[in-house]
């Protein structure tokens, strides 16, 4: 890095991993002292570790206004989306239709074409329209009839950052008698989101990614009263109302979403999770986006200027947090990113589309720094 950059400048990566000025010191503190907690011959571990557990569970209650006992947390988001699928009760899918657009992210649908036969639905995915990058509001639409049992929208997508209009698409399922689950991966923590505002049946998402955390920490909200009628199929003693009900023959579930935890949880993600959540908690949600926004506005015009074509929506609030352009067919994208990553300047391909993600700790310099990279390069 040069002598007079500031570090993290030139990072255009929020869509893969989020950062905040002091994270690694921070998450390093968190961790030493789970450590030490665990390290200690006392009885104070699980008392304090559920404690953090629960602290992270309520930072994202409060991030994103759940009502209490609707969250609880996975290992990542394809696992949020398989504990719901493998839950629900089977009049939401056997001989109906699944439905997921051909942007979703891949995970999810490598997911749900697997448990297709198991669980005796169609999956069906809308597509891109030839020409185009997203698929369209409207042909996810046109796609959802009653017959669809479950929909999952992805509210932003990781390949173009095309922001759907989550508000029409929900009340569209609601009277098409849908369960309607979306992932917020990619929007929450830059684009506000509320769940009362949605009123999805059930949310997934991970902490890494804007939130800036680590991996590990997922999480999954389900909405009343689908969340009385979810089954899951991984279930434990954790899963029930009173963990210590080790009676053979009377398991109950939680009546909450604890139901959807199995046997003893992981502690450590959420631990080291807890100092972005409580930063961005600290911040403007606001301003978090001004300086995205702003920041994005400066990268369209400078890739246009260079001849780029923008794969992402033009209009902001069709958009995430992201950026992509196409880069030119005779370009070598793997050589690009290793160039950028010389000069301090993060960013990533999908094929030949350039990914870039301005966040809190990238700067107006940074911005610059690239567009002359980029100049360079191709
Ligand atoms: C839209 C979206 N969903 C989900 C994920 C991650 O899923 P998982 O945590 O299962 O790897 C990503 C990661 O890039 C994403 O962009």
């Amino acid at each position: 890095m040069g002598i007079d950059e500031v570090a993290g400048s030139g990072y255009f990566l929020y869509h893969s991993i989020g950062m905040y000025p002091g994270k690694a010191e921070q998450a390093a503190q968190a961790l030493a002292g789970v450590a030490t907690l665990w390290g200690t011959p006392d009885d104070e571990q699980w008392n304090r570790s559920l404690a953090i557990r629960n602290e992270f569970v309520d930072r994202w209650r409060r991030l994103v206004d759940a009502p209490a006992g609707t969250l609880t947390t996975a290992e990542n988001v394809t696992a949020a989306a398989h504990a719901v699928m493998g839950a629900l009760p089977d009049r939401h899918l056997r001989g109906r239709k699944v439905l997921i657009a051909a942007d979703c992210f891949p995970s999810l649908h490598f997911l749900l074409a697997g448990m297709a036969q198991r669980r005796g639905y169609e999956l069906v995915t809308v597509p891109v329209r030839a020409g185009e990058h997203w698929v369209r509001d409207e042909d996810f639409l046109a796609h959802w009839q009653a017959d669809v049992g479950v929909a999952l929208i992805t509210w932003v997508t990781s390949t173009t950052s095309h922001r759907c209009d989550l508000k029409s698409l929900v009340q569209h399922g609601r009277a098409m008698g849908s369960v309607v689950g979306v992932d917020i991966t990619q929007g929450v923590g830059i684009v506000p989101f509320a769940v009362p505002e949605f009123a999805a049946d059930f949310v997934v998402s991970s902490t890494l990614k804007w939130l800036c955390g680590v991996s590990g920490a997922g999480i999954l909200h389900v909405r009343q009263p689908l969340l009385g009628e979810c089954r899951p199929e991984l279930r434990g003693w954790f899963s029930q109302e009173n963990i210590f009900s080790w009676a053979l023959d009377s398991f109950a579930y939680a009546r909450d979403a604890r139901r959807f935890d199995s046997g003893t949880p992981s502690i450590l993600p959420f631990a080291a999770c807890l100092p972005a959540l409580e930063w961005i908690g600290g911040q403007d949600p606001m301003d978090l986006l001004a300086h995205n926004r702003r920041l994005v506005e400066v990268l369209v015009d400078g890739c246009g200027a260079l001849g780029l074509e923008i794969v992402s929506p033009r209009r902001a609030d069709e958009r995430g947090g992201s950026l992509m352009c196409r880069l030119p067919a005779a370009s070598d994208p793997a050589a690009l990113v290793d160039t950028l990553r010389k000069q301090s300047l993060f960013a990533d391909c999908r094929g030949h589309t350039l990914r870039l993600s301005p966040g809190n700790m990238t700067t107006d310099d940074g911005v610059a720094r690239l567009l002359r990279a980029l100049r360079a390069a191709l």
